[in-house]
């Protein structure tokens, strides 16, 4: 049994990533009356204080949520569908769309590639991505055979050094392809953040996540 997040503890242990996630989960926090007291910019610390001597903050890489809570280390967090969707949700349970961090899971190939033609002419695709399940369902539905390339990042490079055909990676303003001579050529779905809760928090600990949750789910509905 984990100590550090345990009921007897009274402790409530919330998971974000640095970046956008936890810039645009404060206001969230905010409305339900907890303020983060460390700056995880700054500090090296990866457990923050709050105000709320109940509450604190781990930080973990954006892909890491969902296991996090999945094991009840952190007893809710913030992640987006994309990472979910790659995860798979075991364990969990998804009851708010935050709405925060958006943005669209996309194909792109570099702007001289004939993408429709190859599709057309069933040619076997090389995809580069980070997203593999989401790929490979999306070409499954499709009809397309792939060979997915499992990368970790910098995905709009991959084309650009012959690396793949295509990628698969999240676009919000499109200012990353443009900049890298890419196209968006499929919209694959649109992506949000979600708040997910370990099932097990959700029975033990419901007095004191219920009100965070509803304090969430009410400030959410003015985001988007
Ligand atoms: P890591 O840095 O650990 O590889 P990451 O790049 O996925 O993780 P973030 O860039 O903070 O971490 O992204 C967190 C979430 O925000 C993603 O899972 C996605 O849902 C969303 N997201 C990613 N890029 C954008 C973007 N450009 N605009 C809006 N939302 C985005
Ligand atoms: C994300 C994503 C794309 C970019 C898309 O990168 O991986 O590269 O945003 O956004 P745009 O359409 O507005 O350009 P991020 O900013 O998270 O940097 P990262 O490579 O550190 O993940
Ligand atoms: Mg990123």
């Amino acid at each position: 049994m984990n100590p550090f997040a345990t009921e007897a503890s009274g402790q409530l242990i919330l998971a974000l990533s640095k970046g956008r996630i936890f810039d645009d989960t404060l206001p969230l926090l905010a409305a339900a009356g907890i303020v983060v007291t460390e700056n995880p910019e700054t500090s090296r610390k990866l457990i923050l204080a709050t105000n709320d001597p109940n509450v604190r903050v781990i930080i973990v890489r954006a892909s890491d949520v969902p296991t996090y809570v999945q094991y009840g280390a952190a007893d809710f967090g913030v992640a987006g569908k994309d990472v979910l969707l790659e995860h798979g949700g075991e364990g969990l349970y998804q009851p708010i769309d935050l709405k925060i961090a958006a943005c669209r899971m996309s194909v792109a190939v570099n702007a001289g590639f004939d993408y429709a033609s190859a599709v057309r002419q069933g040619a076997r695709l090389r995809v580069a991505t980070k997203f593999v399940q989401t790929a490979r369902e999306h070409f499954a539905a499709k009809g397309v055979h792939v060979d997915l390339i499992k990368l970790y990042g910098s995905m709009e490079l991959a084309p650009l050094v012959g690396l793949s055909d295509a990628i698969v990676d999240v676009v919000s303003t499109g200012n990353t392809l443009r900049a890298n001579n890419l196209v968006e050529v499929e919209t694959i779905m649109e992506i949000s953040s979600r708040l997910v809760v370990n099932q097990a928090a959700l029975k033990l600990k419901r007095a004191r996540l219920q009100p965070i949750l509803e304090a969430f789910e009410r400030a959410s509905k003015t985001q988007g």
